[in-house]
């Protein structure tokens, strides 16, 4: 592995340009210092794992924050993307390219509420375009001040501006205030909370079916039918972000399945490209209409290649039966992190999640270290919070890599509470 950055002679040979200083140096030299950089430079991937510049290998646990469903550098995806690049990258939206429209087609096909699409290039992007859409829908077909939508507290739904004043978690928004005006915020699981914060404004509620930035929160079902039928009945929009929860995380191809509830819009984005960026906004016809030419657009929105990539995503997943198989491995993973807690109880609060969507949260702020270790150990792994490693790994992920991961954490935690580092701070 890399070092933390000082000098790492492997990195200085890896690229002619980078060569007197590695990779890692240059990078935090001419990148703006938005991340906490972990001290290791990836060179290259393959399904669940991953080869940093000095050669060793690592498991991926993080899938590179849940992009990577169907694996890193999926041979299937890059086949679709060399096929299309050497035909044409970017038709331009004003016409229509095979790519963009097979993939809203299918898209419409495996939701079957969704009846027309609409593509952006991120997460946050395509959140900004569900956001316009229902502020649209409701000025139509009311009026210019039923605007409002409510989302709920420790949300995450992006870092432009519509999407963080939606984001309800005060230590993303406050440093860039004043933000978009027109969002009110509710607590998750909890329908009177909801019925306190609409009023005659509300033209839409966005949720998270489970939260992932926020530290895996699971919306209980209950909960969710309870907000279906509260958004029916006062014609209020039910927008949900499956932008993590999306292609077979939970077990379903999306999550709102395990619910037995359709949404009004559904936005997704990271594992939908396999590793390309795209972002989709999926609604019924009734709603889509409210969009026309000169209402939304982006320019590389449904780009040629992100969209042949979708398309060979997608058929990855039927053609492996992919969210069938991702069963096993969720159920096992869950398991063997249910069997620590059992025996770290010291340490372990929670295991919380669905699929292969998990998170574990320790009584103390044990989760910078874990990851650090981790990486020592070949294990990539993310933190939520200072309190909680969250789990998103490619659906690929086999027994093998479950086991390891379980001895990484049994070893680690054994050695946590034997130097008292499980006690709370
Ligand atoms: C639920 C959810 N919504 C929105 C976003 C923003 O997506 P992006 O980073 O592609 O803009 C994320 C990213 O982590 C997310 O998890």
């Amino acid at each position: 592995m890399a070092d933390s950055g000082k000098s790492n002679s492997k990195n200085k040979n890896i690229n002619n340009n980078l060569k007197n200083t590695g990779i890692y140096e240059e990078g935090m030299k001419f990148l703006m210092n938005t991340y906490s950089r972990q001290p290791v430079v990836f060179e290259k991937a393959k399904m669940q794992y991953l080869w940093d510049v000095e050669g060793n290998k690592y498991t991926d646990f993080t899938s590179g924050y849940g992009c990577l469903n169907v694996g890193h550098s999926n041979s299937e995806v890059i086949a679709a993307i060399k096929n299309q690049v050497s035909k044409i990258i970017q038709p331009s939206n004003i016409y229509f390219s095979e790519s963009q429209v097979l993939l809203a087609k299918l898209l419409c096909n495996l939701t079957g509420f969704g009846k027309k699409v609409f593509f952006a290039n991120s997460g946050a992007e395509a959140i900004e375009g569900a956001i316009k859409l229902a502020r649209k829908y409701s000025t139509d077909k009311y009026n210019k001040e039923r605007y409002e939508i409510i989302s709920f507290y420790n949300s995450f739904h992006g870092r432009t501006f519509g999407a963080l004043s939606a984001t309800a978690q005060t230590k993303k928004q406050s440093l860039f205030e004043p933000l978009l005006q027109g969002f009110r915020h509710a607590a998750l699981n909890d329908i009177s909370s909801v019925e306190n914060t609409i009023n005659e404004k509300t033209c839409a509620i966005l949720i998270e079916p489970i939260q992932g930035e926020g530290g895996i929160n699971v919306t209980d079902k209950k909960f969710m039918n309870e907000l279906r039928n509260l958004c029916t009945k006062k014609d209020i929009l039910l927008i949900l972000d499956e932008i993590q929860t999306g292609f077979g995380r939970t077990g379903a191809y999306f999550a709102y399945e395990n619910y037995d509830i359709v949404p009004d819009i559904m936005v997704v984005a990271k594992s939908l490209g396999g590793g390309m960026p795209i972002g989709a906004i999926i609604s019924n016809d009734e709603i889509s209409k409210a969009f026309v030419p000169g209402t939304h657009g982006s320019t590389f929105g449904g780009n040629a290649a992100s969209c042949a990539a979708g398309v060979a995503v997608l058929n990855y997943f039927k053609k492996h039966n992919l969210v069938e198989k991702s069963k096993k491995p969720g159920r096992y993973l869950l398991s063997c992190l249910k069997q620590l807690e059992e025996k770290y109880k010291k340490s372990v609060k929670e295991i919380r999640g669905i699929g292969l969507m998990l998170a574990i949260e320790f009584n103390s702020p044990v989760a910078g270290e874990l990851v650090k270790l981790g990486l020592e150990n070949g294990l990539v792994l993310n933190k939520v919070s200072d309190f909680t490693l969250r789990f998103l790994p490619p659906l690929v992920i086999n027994k093998k890599d479950i086991d390891n991961l379980t001895l990484f954490l049994d070893k680690t935690l054994k050695g946590f509470e034997k130097n008292g580092k499980d006690e709370k701070k």
